[in-house]
């Protein structure tokens, strides 16, 4: 007879230990993108809500910023970084196809021989991701994960693309998550629609790009296909995430949702009747779509401005190119 094998479960509860961010050096305004465009300064706040939005120097990867912001959510936890155990890093900018940006991180930030790998799901991978890790705790098979997006999106930027090149920001963003005495993450409400996978992404294969059949590859979207999807579809998924959260649109201290456009951040207020105490993160002003990376950053300012946040209920809904989704609530740290 073969022996009984080993299996394990993990802690009934995870929750956000912390945060962590690094945004792009150079605050880059509306009107340095404005000419290749045939655009204004104008018409981008009044559009999009943005202002200004972080781009990265040329020496700085999306590796670089994921190993800051996942040192200081490291840091902040008080975990030390031996006992992390689990690094998921989302991302659609690694600088190489391989090896993972999560490998490198782990190892920079002093978490090696931390289990790591890279997620992509564009603008729902910090979802996506954290519903990985508290499912992972809650197995037995991690018990410190540290989760980070973090995009260099300004490399796949075509500067005359009028349906993206203004939208597009780089950063990275990083949580801590492990075991809870009290419930700290909701089920997620996650899924995809690949019918509509040409709405958003890349323009080009890299294969297509080394045969001198393309200039090098570029984000694009079919902005009011995405835009349309965003508002009607996505503000159902987020009220799903409070249905399946137990909880009221009441409850929720904050609301932080991908930020791709500050009218589709407003629409999702109006169309969720969000109190008007609910404090709604709207980091894109100064900080532009940094896909990935987007969700965790406004968390992280969001922090900053309202300390009394801490141990509040959090609303937060990702969504972008696949076309993918995530929604849950936390409780923030
Ligand atoms: C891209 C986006 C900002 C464009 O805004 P929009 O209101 O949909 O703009 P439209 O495409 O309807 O164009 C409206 C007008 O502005 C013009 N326009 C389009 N892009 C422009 C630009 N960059 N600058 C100036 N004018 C522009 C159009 O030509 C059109 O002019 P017209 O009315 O004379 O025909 C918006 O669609 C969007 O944010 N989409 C979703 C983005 C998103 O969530 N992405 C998620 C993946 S990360």
């Amino acid at each position: 007879m073969s022996p009984i094998l080993n299996q394990i479960t993990g802690p009934a509860y995870t929750r956000i230990y912390s945060f962590g961010a690094a945004r792009g050096e150079n605050a880059v305004p509306n009107d340095d993108l404005i000419g290749p465009i045939d655009s204004s300064d104008e018409w981008i706040r009044q559009r999009t809500g943005i202002v200004t939005r972080v781009r990265a120097d040329k020496g700085t990867d999306a590796i670089d910023l994921a190993a800051i912001a996942g040192a200081e959510a490291i840091a902040k936890s008080g975990i030390p970084a031996d006992q992390v155990d689990l690094v998921i890093v989302a991302t659609i900018s690694n600088p190489k196809q391989s090896p993972s940006v999560s490998a490198i991180v782990a190892d920079r930030v002093g978490a090696n021989p931390a289990a790591a790998y890279d997620v992509n799901a564009a603008c729902a991978g910090y979802a996506y991701a954290i519903t990985q890790a508290d499912a992972l705790i809650r197995s037995g098979a991690a018990r410190y994960a540290l989760v980070i997006g973090t995009e260099k999106l300004s490399d796949v930027v075509d500067p005359a693309d009028r349906s993206i090149s203004f939208l597009l920001g780089d950063g990275a963003g990083a949580a801590l998550i492990g075991p809870s005495d009290t419930p700290g993450i909701a089920p997620a409400v996650w899924g995809s629609d690949g019918s509509k996978a040409d709405a958003v992404g890349m323009n080009a294969t890299l294969t297509e790009f080394r045969d001198g059949e393309v200039p090098w590859p570029t984000l694009r979207q079919e902005g009011q296909t995405v835009f349309r999807w965003a508002v009607w579809e996505m503000a159902k998924v987020a009220r799903e995430a409070l249905d399946k959260a137990g909880v009221e649109p009441g409850d929720i201290a904050a609301f932080i949702p991908h930020q791709a456009n500050m009218r589709i951040i407003d629409e999702f207020a109006k169309q969720l009747k969000l109190p008007e105490s609910t404090v709604i993160a709207r980091d894109i002003e100064t900080t532009g779509n940094t896909s990935a990376a987007s969700i965790p950053l406004a968390s992280h300012r969001l922090m900053a401005e309202h300390p009394e946040l801490s141990g509040g209920l959090a609303l937060q809904i990702g969504f972008g190119a696949g076309l993918v989704f995530a929604a849950q609530v936390v409780v923030l740290p």
